[in-house]
């Protein structure tokens, strides 16, 4: 059977970033960090310096957050906060060796005039378990957000929200199981789910990439979408396959070092969505 390929677009983004210069591996909170294992910090600001690039080579624009030593993990920016319509929600961290990274995205986005800043009283690590599609957010839950945190982002925020549990610990957040392509298409791995929440996004998704378990693991899902370009690590090559079957194009990236900590592309790139003009 033959597939219309729809027509994509990329529009401008605005992402905030943050760079590694103090990244380790120093705890584990997630099966992929082993602190016994040796980091090559400068290495990973290498890398992350490649991704910084490679969204300005594509015509977005990157912001930065000052890094704070003694924070390893602040490198993953979409943890820090969720923005939709230039209204901010502030992240509450699950573990206490992260807590500190939340006044400082807080002081970022105060100091940046943004109109609403939010602070959570629920746990909820922000872009890591809340993904953005079109005019709603799948909001996860099972290992580090709260699910009482969803009631409170759809408050703050104004948008529905869809809960959907994760029950993979090696798929801890939300952004390493499901990635968003479009205003209305999501790429997923099935294996990170609980049954329930599967069968939500095969209703809501009816055709979405399916992604296989190597390409998961290789944190294929941990991907950032501009409606054209998928910017995701270079080792899933199976699913950089399937999205140019979809008429996107994958753009591989090395962030190996990163991966030590449970972390990738869409990991280090928290998405600034503005309000749009009347
Ligand atoms: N080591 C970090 C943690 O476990 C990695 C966070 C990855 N971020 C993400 N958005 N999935 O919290």
């Amino acid at each position: 059977m033959s597939q219309t390929l729809a027509v994509r677009q990329a529009t401008r983004r605005h992402y905030l970033m943050c760079r590694p210069t103090y990244f380790d591996v120093t705890y584990a909170i997630n099966p992929w960090m082993d602190p016994g294992k040796p980091v090559d910090t400068g290495l990973a600001i290498a890398q992350w310096e490649g991704l910084r690039r490679l969204y300005q080579d594509h015509g977005h624009t990157v912001d930065l957050i000052e890094p704070v030593e003694g924070l390893p993990d602040m490198v993953f920016a979409a943890n820090g906060a969720t923005v939709v319509d230039d209204r901010v929600l502030v992240a509450r961290f699950r573990h206490p060796q992260r807590a500190a990274e939340a006044p400082a995205y807080r002081e970022w986005f105060t100091a940046g005039g943004y109109r609403e800043v939010h602070l959570a009283t629920n746990v909820n690590e922000a872009e890591g378990d809340y993904m953005v599609v079109g005019a709603t957010i799948l909001a996860g839950t099972g290992f580090r957000t709260d699910p009482r945190a969803h009631a409170e982002l759809q408050a703050a925020l104004g948008r529905p929200v869809v809960t959907l549990t994760l029950t993979d610990p090696r798929f801890y957040h939300l952004d390493t199981a499901l990635a968003v392509l479009s205003d209305t298409e999501v790429m997923y791995y099935p294996g990170a789910f609980c049954p329930d929440s599967l069968a939500t996004l095969r209703a809501l998704f009816p055709d979405a990439v399916v992604v296989e378990e190597a390409d998961a693991v290789a944190f294929g899902l941990n991907a950032v979408s501009d409606g054209l370009h998928v910017f995701l690590p270079d080792t899933a090559t199976g699913l950089a396959g399937q999205l140019r079957e979809r008429g996107f194009e994958p753009v591989g990236v090395d962030l190996s070092e990163l991966l030590k900590a449970g972390g990738s592309v869409k990991c280090c790139t928290l998405e600034i969505r503005h309000q749009a003009q009347a």
